[in-house]
């Protein structure tokens, strides 16, 4: 059942205007509370993001790779507190992969938006324009924006020739494990 969840999986960036359930929401953000964190430091936190004015802010927050977030029903941001947790950047990615997973098994699509280590213009780095927009504490880093919503595209999940089993070595590197 997760398994072929996770074979039809596919990162989708077109999406119908209709908006994600209140008790899908919930099931998310519990989703993402439950992920697994270092420590259980729980380093991170999430912001929901529905307001199309808004979404359309958010879509330029970098100048590539985020514009479909503006026909997106809901963005969810998500931060850490560095000083909580040294590998806040393992945590966060932990949660997100939690809230796409939780999300394809309620027949949404997500797709990851890079905020962390990416820049809005010169002089002000993705995270700040989004922590500016937002009105997130200094304290708090931005990794990612997660797009959520019901796909308006449909795309095939990578069959299975096209993984790169050469990639997976046993006992010792290089040696190739017997099929
Ligand atoms: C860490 C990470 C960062 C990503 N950043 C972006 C992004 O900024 N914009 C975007 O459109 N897709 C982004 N993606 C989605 C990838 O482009 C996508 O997963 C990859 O091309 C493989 O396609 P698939 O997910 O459909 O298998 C990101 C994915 C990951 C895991």
């Amino acid at each position: 059942m997760f398994f072929s969840m996770i074979k039809a999986r596919r990162s989708i960036r077109q999406f119908l205007s209709k908006p994600v359930e209140p008790d899908k929401i919930d099931i998310l953000m519990e989703a993402a509370l439950r992920s697994p964190s270092s420590r259980g430091y729980n380093p991170w936190e999430f912001i929901l993001v529905q307001d199309k004015a808004m979404l359309e802010q958010l879509a330029a927050c970098k100048p590539h790779g985020a514009t479909f977030l503006k026909n997106a029903p809901l963005g969810i941001v998500v931060v850490a507190d560095p000083k909580v947790c040294d590998v806040w950047v393992e945590d966060t990615s932990i949660a997100a992969t939690y809230i796409q997973l939780a999300a394809e098994s309620m027949a949404l699509k997500t797709c990851w938006i890079q905020v962390r280590k990416r820049d809005y213009k010169e002089g002000q780095s993705a995270s700040e324009r989004v922590a500016e927009l937002l009105r997130i504490p200094s304290h708090l880093e931005v990794a990612c924006i997660i797009a959520v919503g019901y796909p308006a595209e449909s795309l095939p999940g990578h069959t299975r020739d096209t993984l790169n089993f050469n990639k997976i070595h046993d006992g010792i590197y290089g040696k190739i494990r017997p099929s």
